[in-house]
Order: structure tokens, then sequence, then C-alpha cells
């Protein structure tokens, strides 16, 4: 083994706090790096087998490191090259598979070791409780009925700290059938990759089918897998265990990328997001251009730039692919602060998604909460007296404030909001944006924005 040799992980930065001044245009060339949610979901999916896997395109996040600790945890050896984006990973055999408590809570990660090692080990599977960010229930109910339909037995049961799941297939899988009851983007992994080495053949009816997905039937396939998506949402897998060596080149964050693109716009500027996938992004830029959001679609990535006032007006729902992500909703809010007119945004992803809006209410945003599904269909929220759909009225002049970042996206959205606002904001629990965000910072400073980390000792206000 003599290239997968484990390497020290690179420090991570305490600095936990950003200044940001607002009022310049973003203005430049910036890289969108590769998916977190693809990146992540492969390195577990590595582990379905004993092959070498090699990733290129790999962001240096927080939520990278947290999966590189849980595959050597249980027995991967990985070489990570962070400035290269290079990481290789095999995992000859399992040391263990118990994750351990200090993963409980940290992202939704560990539950999909479940799927990944119940055809690699007789042993129990036991996962802490999952975590990611506050943003609804979240619960893994589909996750545990699907597995357990391909023969696994899983129990939750309350451990000293807290509760754990534990899960084995005895008796092997077996293929089957399986309705989910919403098209789960972590419960069709899970399914997939119990799947794999279940025997005969699997249909998952009513699949997710995000890019992240296809991301991952690329690669399975690759690994070995025969694995077919129809157009009806169906994914069928044929069960097998020949297994390949694996070269993948992550696909770019759609998330990350239209993020910064909103950026630009917001701030009047003009970016060329390098990377950024069109066919990834459709349904976004349709919308971006219904607010008239000048984009041009060029070589190699696309171009954002202002172009002119944006109108709101509009109506936005979110939903599962290829519908609106839900994690575009944050920064497309702060967007419609800033176009002219009274805009609807029903978020029917998930049932919380929207606490984030309070802060950019006492930035200057005109924005109500309402628990009614607004502007169209009703969703499975509806009647469930959940603020699930918001109007905002524009366009408001923001101000700065102390903001502690609650949540991922929500992060992103506080940092344009402030790039915005009119004088200096202080960003605490930056920890958040780095669980996403690669080089968050060098990136928009290389575009011109006054950003800069600083000591946590912001005034509590
Ligand atoms: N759901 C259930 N039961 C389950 C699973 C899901 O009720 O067993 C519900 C959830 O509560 C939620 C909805 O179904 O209301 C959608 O959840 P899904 O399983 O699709 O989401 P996820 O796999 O937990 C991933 C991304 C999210 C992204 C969603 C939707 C990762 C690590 N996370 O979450 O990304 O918003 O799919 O596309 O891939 C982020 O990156 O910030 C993020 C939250």
């Amino acid at each position: 083994m003599a290239i997968l040799h484990c390497i020290k992980d690179a420090p991570v930065k305490q600095t936990n706090s950003l200044k940001i001044e607002g009022g310049t245009p973003l203005v430049g060339t910036v890289r969108a790096s590769g998916a977190k949610n693809a990146i992540t979901k492969l390195l577990v999916a590595s582990v379905l087998s004993d092959k070498k896997c090699i990733f290129y395109n790999v962001p240096d996040i927080g939520d990278v490191d947290v999966t590189v600790a849980l595959c050597r945890e249980i027995g991967s050896l990985i070489n990570w090259d962070r400035e290269k984006g290079i990481l290789e990973i095999v995992t000859p055999e399992l040391k263990t598979s118990y994750i351990p408590q200090r993963f409980s809570g940290s992202n939704r990660i560990p539950i999909l070791m479940i799927g990944a090692l119940l055809g690699r080990t007789d042993e129990d599977i036991i996962v802490p409780t999952v975590g990611g960010c506050q943003i609804g229930k979240r619960p893994v109910d589909f996750h545990v009925e699907a597995l357990s339909r391909l023969g696994a037995t899983i129990e939750y049961r309350e451990m000293k700290r807290e509760g754990a799941y534990f899960a084995h297939a005895h008796d092997g899988l077996k293929g089957a059938v399986i309705h989910l009851p919403y098209p789960s983007v972590g419960a069709t992994e899970n399914t997939i990759l119990a799947s794999i080495t279940a025997k005969g053949t699997t249909v998952i009816k009513n699949a997710a089918t995000e890019p992240e997905i296809i991301e991952l039937v690329l690669f399975l396939q690759k690994l070995g897998a025969h694995i077919t998506v129809d157009v009806d949402r169906s994914i069928t897998i044929h069960g097998s265990r020949r297994f390949y060596d694996v070269e993948h080149t992550v696909v770019t964050d759609r998330i990350e990328a239209a993020s910064l693109g909103m950026a630009a716009i917001c701030t009047k500027g003009r970016v060329f997001v390098e990377g950024a996938d069109h066919l990834h992004m459709i349904t976004f830029l349709n919308k971006l251009r219904e607010v008239g959001g000048g984009f041009q679609v060029r070589h190699g990535g696309i171009e954002f730039f202002y172009d002119g006032p944006l109108q709101g007006g509009v109506h936005l729902e979110t939903g599962v692919h290829p519908g609106f992500m839900t994690d575009w909703q944050q920064p497309f809010v702060v967007l419609l602060t800033q176009a002219a007119g009274s805009s609807v945004v029903h978020e029917t992803v998930y049932e919380n998604r929207f606490g984030y809006t309070e802060t950019l209410v006492e930035m200057g945003a005109d924005i109500s909460l309402f628990r009614q599904c607004l502007g169209g269909g009703c969703c499975r929220f509806a009647s469930q007296g959940f603020p699930h759909s918001l109007v905002v009225r524009g366009q408001t002049p923001l101000k700065s404030k102390n903001i502690t970042i609650p949540d991922l996206r929500a992060g992103f959205a506080y940092v344009m909001a402030a790039l915005i606002a009119e004088g200096t904001t202080h960003l605490s629990g930056v920890h958040f944006l780095k669980r996403g965000y690669e080089k968050i910072v060098s990136k928009l400073t290389s575009l011109g924005a006054d950003i800069s980390y600083s000591q946590d000792n912001t005034p509590k206000i």
C-alpha cells in the first residue's frame, strides 16, 4: 500500500468570526468547488468494496473532514492532497462497524454507513443519532423502512449519552421492490448502497434523482454495479459483488455555483463562475431570468452579472429535482429583498427552513411568514402549522448587524446580506460555513469583497 499511507489532516483554523464591509460589487472569476453532497456519499460508497478509489475535484471543507474521519474510523486508508483536491481511499478490511458517539449529530452522513456496510459485515453496525442543519425534524424513518424491506434488522436503542441505530442482516440482504413515500435523497442513497450487494434485483420507486444521486450511480457503475435510472423515478439495481478500482471527478457544487452567482448580481457586480454546470442549474437560471438577473452560459462556466434593476412579483416553490432546490432558497430570498415588488416563496422540502429570515428582517428586509401553502398547490406541510411560506417585499436597503450563523445555507445568505449592507457586519459561527464552502474568504476576497477573519470578540448585542 505504498501510495496510500495516511497523512495527518491539516490543522483547522480556529478563527470563527468574519468581518464584512458591505457595498463593493463582486467582480472577477472564481472557481466553484466539487459538490459536498456528492463527495461525502461517494466516500461512504467506496467502503462497499476493498477496491482503490481516486477522487478528483474534492473540496477542502468541514463535511469532507468529518466523512474522512468516519471512514478512517472503520478502517479506510486515505491520502488526501487538499491543495490538488485529490483523495485516494481504500478499505482493505473493516476495523469496526461501530461509529463512535463523537460523530453523533455531526451531519447526515453516518446513517449511510448502514447501507454501505450491511453487505460487508455480520457484526452489528452501530450508528449514533444523525444530525445536520436544524431545518426541520429530519427523521430517518424512510431509510429504516427501506433497509428493513431488503432484509435488515434495525433497532434504535438508548445508549449512555444518546441513542444509536443498531443494524444487521444476518440472513443476508435480498432485493425487493421499495416505494419511497417521498423522494428522499438520503433514503434513496442508503437503499441504493444496501442493494448493491443484495441477492437479486431491487427496484426503488419514487426515488430521488438529484444530480448528486446520479453522481452516486455513475460512481457505483464504475465500481461494478449494474444500475439503471428510469424516467419514472425508478432506480433498478441488480446485486453483484464483483468490484473494480475507480477514478472519479466530483461534479461541481451547484449550490455554491448558484450562490456565488446571486452574490455577484446582488452586489451589482459581474462574476464568471468557472465550473458552473448549465445542465444542473436550469431551474435556477429560469427563476433568475424571471427576476431580471443577468447570466451568460460560456465555455467552462457561467457568467453572472447585474443587468439592471431586479423585478420581484415572482412565485418560487422549492421541490425535489428537477424542481428549485431548497438549498438555493435562502440566497434567493436575499436576492428578492433587492427586487422591486412582492414575491412569494413556498418551501415544500423542509417544514422549518425560514428561521434565518428573522435576522434579515432585523437588517431591514420586509419579509412575512405564513403557515399556509402560498402561491400554488398544497404541499405535505399544509395544515400542519409550520411557517413554510413567505412574502418578501423589495427593494429594501439592508443595514449591518452582528450575526450568529445558525446553519450552513443561512450562513451564505447572511454573507450575501452583509455584502449588500451598509456598514460592517460581524458574523460568528463560521464553522457552519466551512462545512460546505471551500475557501470562502479567499474566493470572495479575490472578487473584491472586503471580508476577513476576525477574533471571536465581537460585541454581543
Ligand atoms: N424525510 C423523512 N424521512 C426520512 C428521510 C427524509 O421524513 O427518512 C424528509 C425530511 O425530513 C425532509 C425531506 O424528507 O423534509 C427531504 O429530506 P432528504 O432525505 O431528501 O434530505 P437529506 O438526504 O437529509 C440532502 C442534502 C440536503 C438537501 C436535501 C434535499 C446531504 C448531506 N444533504 O439531505 O442538503 O437539502 O437532500 O435536496 O446530501 C445542505 O447541503 O445544506 C443540505 C441540507
